[in-house]
C-alpha cells in the first residue's frame, strides 16, 4: 500500500515537472534588438539572460521606481539620470535620507560593454551582481530584494510583466535579470566626434580637430583613454593625491595589497560634458580643472601611472581640448525617450 502511495507520488511529480518543462519549453518571449551604435562590435549578451523586449520594460520601469529604497523616495535613476548620461551632478551621491555614499556616480551610457568588472575598483562582474550592491547599502537604497518583490506582487502591473519577461512571479531573480538588461539597452554613440569618425569631415570644428590632435597625437590621453569608448578600462593611479587618498583606497579596498593602493577604473569618456563633476570623489568641477591637473603632471604617488607626465598647453590648445572632450556629446542620446519612464496602464 505505502509502496503505490509513493509510486503514486512519484507519477505526479514527474508529470509536474514535465508540465513545468514543457511550460517553460514554450515560453519563448519576443526578443530585443539592439540598436547598435555605427562602428561599434557586437556586445556579449550572457547566455542565460537573453534580451528580450518584456524583460527590457519590465527593467526600465523597476530602474524609475523609488519603491525599490526602503522609505521609497530613491530610485537608481535618482543617481542615474538620463538627461545627465546617467549620472546625478553631485561630487558624491547621496542615498535615502540624505546619506552619502562615498563616490561619484558613473554614468551608464555603453555598459554593457564593461564585461571586465563594474564600479571604480572593478569589484563586482556583472550587472546582474551590481543590483544588490545599491539595493543593501545603508546609504542607497538601504533594503533588500525579497522585500522588493513583495511590493512587485501586490502591483498587477509587475506582476503581468514578471509573468511576460520571466514566465514567473516577482523575485530577486526576475529583478536582477531585467534590471540589468535595461541598462544593456542604454547606447550612446551618435556624438558628432562619431558623425566625423563614420564618414562627415564637417561634423567638427577646426577646433575640436586640434584638440582631438592633441588629445590622440601629442598628450597620449589615448595611453588610458582608448577605443570607441575612450577607456581601456584598466585600473591606474591618475595621480590626484600625494599618498594615501583621503577617502577611499581603490582596488586595494578589494585586495589588501599595497600595490593596487589608489588605482581606479579608467572611465569613459563619451558625454563626459554632462557628466561631471568628475574622478571617483568627484572633486573636479570642471573640464578646465581636469586638464589643469593633467598639465601639473598630478601629485607624486608610489603607484602614479608612468603614463601621467606634465605638459604646457597655451590657452588656445586648452581650449580646442575642452572643445574636442565637448564633441563627444550625444545629444539624441539625452533626449531618448526610451530610457524615460514609460507609464503603462
Ligand atoms: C545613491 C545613489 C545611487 C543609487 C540609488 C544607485 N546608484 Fe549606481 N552607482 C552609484 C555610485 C556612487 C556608483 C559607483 C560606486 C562604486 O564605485 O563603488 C554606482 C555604480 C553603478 C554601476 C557601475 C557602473 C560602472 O561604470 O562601473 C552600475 C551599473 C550602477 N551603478 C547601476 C545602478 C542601478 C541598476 C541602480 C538601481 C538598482 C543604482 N545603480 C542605484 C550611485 C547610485
Ligand atoms: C595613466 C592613465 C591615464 C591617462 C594617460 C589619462 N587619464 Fe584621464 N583618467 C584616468 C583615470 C584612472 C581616471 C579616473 C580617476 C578617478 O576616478 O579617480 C581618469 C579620469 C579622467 C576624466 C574624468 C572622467 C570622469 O568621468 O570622472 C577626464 C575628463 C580625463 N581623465 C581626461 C583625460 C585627458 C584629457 C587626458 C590626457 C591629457 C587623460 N585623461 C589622460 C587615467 C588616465
Amino acid at each position: 500500500m505505502q509502496r503505490k502511495v509513493k509510486r503514486n507520488i512519484f507519477i505526479l511529480l514527474s508529470c509536474l515537472s514535465m508540465l513545468f518543462i514543457f511550460g517553460q519549453f514554450n515560453f519563448m518571449p519576443e526578443a530585443f534588438k539592439l540598436k547598435i551604435p555605427a562602428g561599434f562590435p557586437d556586445p556579449l549578451i550572457p547566455e542565460g539572460n537573453p534580451l528580450t523586449k518584456a524583460s527590457v520594460e519590465l527593467g526600465r520601469e523597476l530602474f524609475f521606481d523609488t519603491f525599490m529604497s526602503r522609505d521609497s523616495s530613491v530610485s537608481c535613476a535618482s543617481c542615474h539620470h538620463p538627461h545627465r548620461a546617467f549620472t546625478d551632478g553631485l561630487s558624491r551621491s547621496r542615498g535615502i535620507k540624505d546619506r552619502e555614499v562615498g563616490r561619484n556616480a558613473p554614468g551608464l551610457a555603453n555598459v554593457v560593454y564593461q564585461t571586465e568588472g563594474l564600479l571604480h575598483d572593478k569589484g563586482v562582474p556583472t550587472l546582474e551582481m551590481q543590483i544588490l550592491v545599491p539595493v543593501q547599502e545603508h546609504n542607497e537604497f538601504d533594503f533588500n530584494l525579497l522585500l522588493i518583490a513583495e511590493r512587485m506582487k501586490n502591483n498587477p502591473l509587475y506582476v503581468k510583466l514578471s509573468k511576460e519577461a520571466y514566465n514567473l512571479e516577482p523575485n530577486p531573480y526576475v529583478i536582477t535579470r531585467s534590471i540589468a538588461n535595461f541598462e544593456r539597452t542604454i547606447l550612446s554613440g551618435n556624438s558628432r566626434y562619431d558623425q566625423f569618425i563614420n564618414g562627415d569631415d564637417d561634423a567638427l570644428s577646426e577646433s575640436e580637430k586640434a584638440g582631438m590632435n592633441l588629445f590622440m597625437n601629442e598628450l597620449k590621453c589615448t595611453a588610458c583613454h582608448s577605443g570607441f569608448l575612450f577607456s581601456d578600462f584598466s585600473l591606474r593611479n591618475n595621480a590626484l593625491y600625494t599618498n594615501a587618498y583621503p577617502l577611499d583606497s581603490g582596488r586595494m579596498r578589494l585586495t589588501h595589497k599595497e600595490v593596487d593602493r589608489d588605482l581606479f577604473k579608467v572611465p569613459g569618456l563619451r558625454n563626459i560634458e554632462v557628466t561631471g563633476p568628475y574622478m571617483h570623489d568627484g572633486s573636479f568641477h570642471t573640464l578646465g580643472e581636469v586638464i589643469d591637473h593633467y598639465q601639473s603632471g598630478g601629485k607624486s604617488h608610489p603607484n602614479k601611472s608612468k603614463e601621467i607626465q606634465a605638459f604646457v598647453l597655451n590657452e588656445q590648445e586648452k581650449t580646442n581640448l575642452i572643445d574636442f572632450l565637448k564633441s563627444l556629446t550625444d545629444d539624441e542620446f539625452l533626449r531618448n525617450p526610451e530610457y524615460t519612464m514609460q507609464v503603462r496602464q
